[in-house]
């Protein structure tokens, strides 16, 4: 999709389909509206408006046939309640713009302010909301969606304009990438092809993406991962990209968890819960989609992703409830339930980034486990960590996205939960605050970094849309992970 800015108003505009923003305020309703019909026509929307029940709610639109003095065939009134940030009501015209346009290929929209931040939102609602995961489609066509999309009353010259259309735009289309690797069915998206991935993607960027086989793993020591990968017929990986631009002065480590298929190992899901298990690499997929964004924008830190891969399968080699193994880090694991893998993973990766990366901050996404869902509903993320400051920017961060997180408590009484007879740690700690033992396992693997963990089992993979996230895999964290970086001081 073409994204350009036209000096045209909205009576001025030839497009397809041109979406304005609606208050829901009576007053502010009204007079919206009234401004509408002054180039529709007077009477032509406010009695549909008032037969369709639309009142400008966020999240309601309405489109109706534009005739009058415009030349656009139809207008989107898009709702946007009584949100009065001008970045987050561009944001939502964009997406709620393009993805209500399937059938029109050219689009305008009238931003209530041009600024630099507003056409930065709007180009990146345009990009995200035109998502539609069509690999295996053999029709792409029928879902097409825009071509182009005009931006009303902008200066064409001066103010950085054109490069917050391309800052939207890369952000949008590194959230796309990471729905793309998690909508990819897990016979073609495997560790070794989920590499590959990384690896064109960092070619194409200029940044070095290392790629472990299973026997350098094995030398490396991380024996975690290694119990996961062996009911699996295919190789685990560990996926390290790195991006860093001369003279930055911090450094960011993101993990992720990669398992590209959860069966749930011996302990095997039943088969309601395992038809969405291919999502269980989101995490990864996040991960990578900020380090590729944060090269696109060319942000002046170093940022590292670092990805554990492996599918958790029931093969006869497959690791058993009742297992110990040493970690990287040292500690012994009783293995209790074989479907805990991810914190498995997640340990031996977390301890290799923190000793030989030693960055400022790790921070890791994964789709870690059923009970956050459990206790924070499908579209928010779990947000642990023990440092305040770090909560609060990445929350603010989180804000400024329309990403919904929630911090959670690293509750230091159930560690007690973790205690195993015959070795250093138990890897589950029981039916209650499942989220957060989780947690609490993966903090024994940090050595003496600053660490945050997100987990996004929710908010990743979703049965149908909701707000900004899209159906399937929706790409959570990336808007939020480079925001955070853009913000760093
Ligand atoms: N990948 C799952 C968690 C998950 C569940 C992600 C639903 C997305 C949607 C994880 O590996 C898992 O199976 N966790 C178990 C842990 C339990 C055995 C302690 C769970 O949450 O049931
Ligand atoms: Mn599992
Ligand atoms: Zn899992």
């Amino acid at each position: 999709m073409k994204i350009s800015l036209s000096a045209a108003t909205l009576d001025k505009s030839i497009a397809d389909i041109v979406a304005v923003a609606v208050p829901s305020a009576k007053t502010k309703f009204n007079k919206a509206i009234g401004r509408i019909e002054a180039v529709t026509g007077k009477g032509s929307i406010k009695p549909l408006a008032v037969d369709e029940r639309f009142e400008g709610k966020a999240s309601q639109t309405l489109k109706v046939a534009a005739g009058g003095r415009t030349k656009a065939r139809w207008l989107l009134l898009v709702g946007i309640g009584d949100e009065t940030d001008t970045e987050k009501v561009a944001w939502s015209l964009g997406h709620a713009l393009a993805s209500a346009a399937r059938a029109q290929k050219t689009a305008a929209v009238e931003l209530p302010k041009v600024t630099v931040k507003s056409v930065r939102a709007v180009s990146q609602g345009l990009i995200a909301g035109a998502y539609r995961y069509t690999e295996y489609k053999s029709d792409k066509k029928s879902s097409a969606g825009l071509t182009s999309a005009l931006i009303l009353e902008a200066p064409k010259a001066g103010r950085g304009l054109a490069a917050a259309i391309k800052t939207g735009r890369s952000l949008a289309e590194s959230v796309n990438f990471a729905r793309d690797l998690v909508n990819r069915p897990p016979n073609d998206l495997n560790p070794i092809t989920l590499a590959r991935a990384a690896s064109s993607e960092s070619r194409k960027l200029g940044l070095t993406c290392s790629v472990w086989n299973k026997s350098r793993i094995k030398k490396e020591g991380m024996n975690l991962l290694l119990a996961v990968n062996a009911g699996s017929a295919i190789e685990p990986r560990v996926i390290h990209v790195t991006y860093k631009p001369r003279g930055a002065k911090k450094k960011v480590a993101f993990v992720g968890k990669g398992l590209t298929f959860d069966a749930g190992g011996l302990c095997i899901k039943p088969a309601a819960s395992m038809i969405d298990m291919k999502c269980d690499m989101a995490g990864a997929a996040a991960t990578l989609g900020i380090v590729f964004a944060a090269a696109r924008l060319k942000l002046p830190v170093e940022v590292h992703a670092v990805v554990g891969s492996t599918e958790n399968m029931t093969g006869s080699q497959a690791y058993r409830p009742g297992d110990i193994y040493k970690s990287l880090q040292g500690k012994t694991v009783e293995v209790i339930n074989t479907d805990a893998e991810g914190r498995l993973v997640l340990a031996d990766v977390l301890t290799w980034t923190a000793r030989k990366l030693k960055p400022d901050v790790m921070i890791d996404h994964a789709t870690l486990t059923g009970a956050c869902m459990v206790a924070l509903g499908p579209w928010r993320a779990a947000l642990y960590t023990d440092d305040d400051s770090l909560a609060k920017s990445y929350l603010a961060a989180a804000d400024t996205e329309g990403e919904a997180f929630w911090r959670m408590p690293l509750d230091e009484d159930l560690k007690s939960k973790l205690k195993s007879p015959i070795a250093d740690l138990k890897h589950i700690g029981g039916r209650y605050g499942g989220s957060i033992t989780a947690a609490l396992f993966l903090e024994e693997f940090i050595e003496e970094v600053k660490w945050m963990h997100l987990d996004i089992a929710g908010p990743a993979f979703l049965e149908s849309a909701h707000g900004r996230l899209p159906k399937g895999g929706t790409g959570f964290g990336v808007a939020t992970g480079v925001r955070f970086l853009e913000n760093l001081k």
